[in-house]
């Protein structure tokens, strides 16, 4: 496609992600449907006749942040003005046209269920529209795409089974950016599967914001943990994984799963929040302190080496210090592999963000500052365990060191090692030797 009818065509993209993985994979759907298109990718985007920035509402921070990538993005269009400048994701589908009125040198905001118009919408561009804008939310799912060599050469890989979300947690965005949630065929998640092994990958992550809560209702009713089972038979996938499961739908039945399907790995991020009950309520997560325990306790005694993760958020408003005091007894108690912390920020348009008793910055940055050190303490702790263990690698490629290889084990953890031969997407056996707080290290006893 002549992309770029004001001077000579080069026909290359460049594109930014911020946010979550689902941005990640929409990073990477969007690239497909450019690549067939017959669009390149380049870096620096200097060279790029298209430039794209998929972006993540999901604290102000990460707005910010979008924000000032835009406006790099827009110092070099200013240099060649020919460059179309396109905005997608969170921040884009909150935004629409505001966005043009503020930064008048962009060209396109793409809504984050209007992917797969990408193509139709650069050809209004290129034969003389000026702007244009596309942020509907009521359009059902993504046009599939398979069947190219797109991932050839990752070992790991994601695939998302729904979009949107339902919940309305009292703090967040996420619903009113991603639409209602939807769920895709479980027919094309498999072909998807199956499309990426091709391409030789070993690891699938199953992606949605709430991915327990997957049903497909068609001649009766497939259930994520049927799902689970459908991918489990794909052959030659080594490991399946998912994120995010949500507390209140976490059934038995799921929790059996990690004892039935032997490539499903004993790991779950399980968000929890807050400690207290009374912000729990406030944040209308649905559930308790009691329960979430009680969750914790029943996957743990249904598979004891299952790995815990979690997100935990200060400074929600109406915090208390005793509040603040049982979310720091509840990751105590629990003890999580690892967790990801946030300071509470205010979402335009969220119930929370009308909510009174707004706690100040500088309390919450001591609370996450306190949280983070006793979170350190129990992750080192829960890491220096595994030194003497032998556990399985699946090497997914260098490490940033750059001499040393580097993969995870099934519990989600980073290893890195040394090794004469390449070994990139084989699963070996690693000794640890150290651990360290965000990774272990290891001699390789054999491969598999
Ligand atoms: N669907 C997932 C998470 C989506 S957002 C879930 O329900 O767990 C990822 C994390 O960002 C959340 O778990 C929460 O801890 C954090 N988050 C969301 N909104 C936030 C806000 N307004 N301020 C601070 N952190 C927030
Ligand atoms: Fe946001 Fe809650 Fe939905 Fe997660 S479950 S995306 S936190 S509304
Ligand atoms: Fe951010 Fe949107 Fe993901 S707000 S966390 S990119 S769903």
């Amino acid at each position: 496609m002549n992309l770029n009818s004001r001077s000579f065509v080069t026909q290359y993209y460049y594109i930014t992600t911020m946010g979550c993985q689902m941005n990640e994979y929409d990073s990477n759907y969007t690239a497909q449907c450019l690549q067939e298109m017959g669009l390149q990718p380049i870096d620096p985007p200097e060279k790029a006749d298209l430039i794209l920035i998929n972006t993540c509402s999901v604290r102000a921070k990460a707005q910010q942040k979008a924000l000032s990538v835009l406006g790099r993005m827009i110092k070099i269009k200013k240099k060649r003005p020919s460059i179309i400048l396109g905005i997608m994701g969170c921040v884009a589908q909150q935004e629409g046209w505001n966005l043009i009125k503020r930064f008048p040198d962009l060209d396109l905001v793409l809504g984050t269920r209007e992917i797969d118009k990408l193509q139709s919408l650069l050809h209004q561009l290129v034969r003389g529209k000026t702007k244009v804008v596309s942020t509907d939310l009521d359009k059902e799912l993504f046009t599939t795409i398979y069947n190219n060599q797109f991932f050839e050469g990752k070992i790991t890989s994601f695939i998302s089974i729904m979009q949107g979300c339902n919940n309305y947690c009292s703090y967040c965005i996420v619903p009113y950016v991603r639409g209602r949630e939807i769920c895709r065929p479980p027919g094309e998640i498999v072909k998807e599967a199956e499309n990426l092994i091709k391409q030789g990958v070993k690891e699938i992550t199953l992606l949605g914001q709430n991915v327990n809560s997957y049903v497909w209702r068609d001649n009766g009713e497939i259930k994520f943990s049927d799902l689970l089972r459908l991918l489990n038979n794909v052959p030659n996938l080594v490991r399946i994984r998912f994120t995010t499961s949500h507390p209140k739908d976490l059934s038995n039945d799921l929790i059996r799963c990690f004892n039935e399907f032997d490539r499903l790995c004993p790991h779950i991020h399980l968000p929890f929040q807050a400690g207290s009950n009374k912000i729990l309520k406030m944040m209308n997560r649905g559930y308790t302190r009691e329960q979430y325990i009680d969750i914790i306790q029943r996957l743990r005694s249904a598979r004891p080496d299952i790995a815990i993760t979690s997100d935990v958020m200060v400074g929600f408003p109406g915090e208390s210090d005793e509040d603040f005091k049982k979310t720091l007894d509840l990751i105590q108690k629990i003890e999580f592999d690892n967790l990801f912390s946030f300071i509470y920020s205010d979402r335009k348009g969220t119930v929370a963000e009308k909510m009174p008793g707004k706690i100040s910055e500088s309390d919450k940055i001591t609370r996450l500052s306190i949280l983070q050190n006793l979170q350190k303490e129990i992750t080192l702790k829960k890491n220096r365990m595994l030194v003497g263990i032998d556990t399985q690698v699946l090497v997914e490629g260098y490490s940033k060191k750059g001499k040393q290889f580097t993969g995870r084990t099934r519990t989600n953890k980073i290893v890195n090692f040394l090794h004469e031969n390449d070994i990139i997407g084989r699963l070996v056996q690693v000794k640890i030797d150290v651990a360290y707080i965000n990774s272990l290290y290891g001699k390789v006893i054999n491969s598999i």
